[in-house]
């Protein structure tokens, strides 16, 4: 009781904190530096590399990507991952996000990359993947298409029904208004396309993340909005984002918990009663979602 109470006080402080650092600094999607170049390419690699084997498990196809026109979801700092899919084989890239974080990218960051893919796929197109690139930044036609949108409108952003294969991580958890979302892709997508996407359910704030990783599902809703920003988790469970997607008739969905509290009865200690019930699976601090559009 006492140590509830303690963990709802420090965990004031730590909203609070966020939102104050929201409004002086701007929104912040990664928890390293963008100097840091080494870092966000292995980041990157690491992120598709982690999507692709699910995609295999979940489509029973090792070369699924071949060919096919991805989206992904808050894309957060750069274009790496755009271009590492494009060296593996999909026929165009489109990104969308709210808020314009590549602008912070210098080009350097690039070069590294382009050197990179180059000692790790001696079969990648470099020049192609270069020109693609350039093209994106002139603002001219490419395969690597990135589109700041602030109302996250993916419909007049990218189209109809061109979309094979939608990716995301550690965004969904941001989204304002997930059914407007789902509708949205359900629009852009082609029939049979394809979600994966990796869903941080747990607090974002470093320094009480590992402490208490459920700390902001301990507030009603009234107390949390207090020090809503624009990008704070949306505290949506899992049975939640399967019911939207569900109800906008997508199928297949699978939810696999990629990261997990052992003490089941810790992991609902002191939470508001709006997540006592044992459907939200507090347990789960963060999950890959994927579904198939019906
Ligand atoms: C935690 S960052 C993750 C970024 C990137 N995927 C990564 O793994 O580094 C969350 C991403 O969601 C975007 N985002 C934040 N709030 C959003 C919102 N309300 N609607 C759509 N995207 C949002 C951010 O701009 C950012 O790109």
């Amino acid at each position: 009781m006492l140590k509830n109470t303690f963990f709802y006080i420090i965990g004031i402080v730590f909203l609070m904190l966020a939102k104050i650092k929201n409004h002086l600094k701007g929104y912040a999607s990664r928890s390293f530096n963008v100097s840091e170049v080494d870092k966000c390419i292995e980041y990157d690699i690491n992120i598709v590399e982690n999507w692709l084997s699910h995609l295999q498990k979940y489509t029973h196809d090792a070369n699924y990507l071949a060919g096919k026109h991805v989206l992904e979801l808050g894309p957060g700092d750069d274009l790496g991952i755009g271009l590492y899919l494009l060296s593996k084989g999909c026929s165009q890239y489109d990104a969308c996000d709210v808020h314009d974080l590549m602008q912070y990218t210098p080009d350097s960051f690039y070069e590294q990359f382009f050197e990179k893919l180059a000692a790790i796929n001696n079969q990648a197109d470099i020049g192609f993947l270069k020109a693609q690139f350039i093209a994106a930044k002139q603002g001219n036609s490419s395969k690597l298409n990135y589109k700041v949108s602030h109302d996250f409108n993916l419909v007049s952003a990218f189209g109809e029904a061109s979309v094979d294969l939608v990716f995301s991580q550690a965004a969904f958890e941001c989204f304002d208004d997930i059914e407007t979302t789902v509708s949205q892709l359900n629009v852009v997508c082609k029939s049979g396309a394809i979600l994966l996407a990796e869903i941080d359910l747990q607090s974002h704030s470093r320094g009480i993340r590992d402490w208490d990783p459920n700390y902001i599902h301990r507030y009603p809703r009234w107390v949390y909005n207090l020090f809503w920003f624009r990008g704070i988790p949306n505290r949506l469970r899992p049975y939640q984002y399967k019911e939207a997607f569900e109800r906008a008739g997508w199928t297949d969905i699978s939810i696999v918990p990629l990261k997990k509290l052992d003490d089941l009865d810790k992991s609902y200690a002191g939470v508001y009663k709006d997540f006592a019930d044992h459907k939200n699976q507090m347990d789960y601090l963060s999950i890959m979602f994927c579904a198939r559009k019906g």
